[in-house]
């Protein structure tokens, strides 16, 4: 089915939905548009590294009558009975709790391993005991390691090269014994380098697309690790949402119990990035932003390339990402300079 009519036919059969991690960037987006198409969530987060703030913007663009239909639990997944209390009457979770980023984990290895690993198999428990219909989760590109082929296909992955690839490939791993040993229905989405609004631009564990855009709008240069021909398939929000939603979905036996690169299917250079995050910026700023990056060591972790093999989520779950990188930064555009503007 197609994710319009999927949204229709959930407009007309709401259903209850648990998002874990739903104060964070891609958390807050799934609720926003679950809100929007009628549905009832419940939203599980202990704020490590979400906000308050992003789920007060939902609140304001859904309004009051939608966000009625929002509860949130404030709570920590590392917590059985936080994670039993959370998936209580719900039909799909959709998993997003973790500790992001490739450099914290190097930094702190059993923060990221207690949160991304025994907070992951908490979620599996919980949700087996009650029956959910299906659990879709955050997996991550950063699975394929240093596997050099491209682009990524599902089924190719090389050894992790960070402390948060393990975990993330380990959630791969118990998803599909829990599938086997309990029957139950889960989808791992391996998401490549997502951006969009309420993503944090702040601290040393941010991501590219929001810490340049504040420095560029605060008009100071950007750091770029290596010699900016690094690439990366940036995905914009609008399409990890999409995929989440149709991964819950989906009817087809065949589209059950995998894992799915979901990206937009294009490499986009740091050095291209910048440059169109620039020109954005230059035509915004009323003084202009002309400053080229500056070039630093590489960083320890990072893979060279990345680039997603996105047919397997085509054909099995009808994903057809709406926005390329560019279109992405352009409608997200607004938001950036709204609030990061001002925010150093
Ligand atoms: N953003 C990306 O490009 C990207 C790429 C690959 C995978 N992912 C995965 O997607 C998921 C969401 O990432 P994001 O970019 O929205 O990050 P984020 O940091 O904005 O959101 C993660 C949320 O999880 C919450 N959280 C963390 N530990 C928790 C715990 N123990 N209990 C309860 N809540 C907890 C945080 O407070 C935060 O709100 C993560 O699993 C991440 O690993 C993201």
């Amino acid at each position: 089915m197609s994710y319009e009519k999927t949204l229709d036919d959930l407009r007309a059969n709401p259903r209850c939905w648990l998002v874990t991690g739903v104060a964070g960037f891609i958390g807050s987006n799934l609720l926003e548009t679950l809100l929007n198409a009628n549905q009832r969530v419940v939203g599980l987060d202990n704020f490590s590294t979400g906000s308050q703030d992003n789920l007060d913007s939902v609140q304001e663009v859904v309004g009051e009558d939608a966000w009625d239909r929002f509860t949130f639990i404030e709570g920590d997944i590392c917590q059985l009975e936080d994670c039993q209390r959370a998936v209580n009457g719900v039909d799909f979770v959709l998993h997003q709790a973790a500790l992001g980023s490739v450099p914290r984990s190097i930094e702190n290895p059993i923060g990221t391993n207690a949160a991304n690993i025994d907070g992951f198999v908490n979620m599996l428990v919980a949700s087996e005991k009650e029956g959910v219909k299906r659990f879709v989760y955050a997996a991550s590109s950063s699975t394929y390691g240093d596997h050099p082929g491209l682009p990524k296909v599902e089924d190719r992955i090389g050894k992790p090269l960070s402390p948060y690839a393990v975990t993330k490939y380990v959630n791969e791993l118990y998803a599909d014994v829990f599938a086997k040993t309990y029957g139950m229905e889960l989808i791992g989405l391996r998401y490549f380098n997502v951006f969009g609004p309420r993503q944090n631009p702040k601290g040393a564990y941010a991501a590219v697309i929001p810490k340049w855009f504040e420095l560029m709008l605060t008009g100071q240069p950007c750091q770029i690790n290596g010699d900016g021909e690094t690439s990366r398939d940036f995905c914009y929000i609008r399409n990890t949402v999409q995929a989440n939603i149709l991964a819950a979905t989906a009817d087809q036996a065949d589209a059950i119990n995998q894992v799915y690169n979901v990206a937009y299917g294009a490499r986009t250079t740091l050095n291209e990035l910048h440059a169109h995050m620039r020109h954005l910026v230059d035509g915004y700023l009323q003084s202009g932003y002309k400053l080229d990056p500056d070039y630093q060591d590489f960083r320890q972790g990072d893979v060279r390339h990345s680039l997603a093999d996105i047919s397997k989520a085509a054909q099995l779950l009808g994903y057809a990402p709406t926005h390329g990188p560019k279109e992405g930064l352009d409608e997200a555009f607004q938001w950036y300079a709204t609030h990061l503007a001002n925010n150093s």
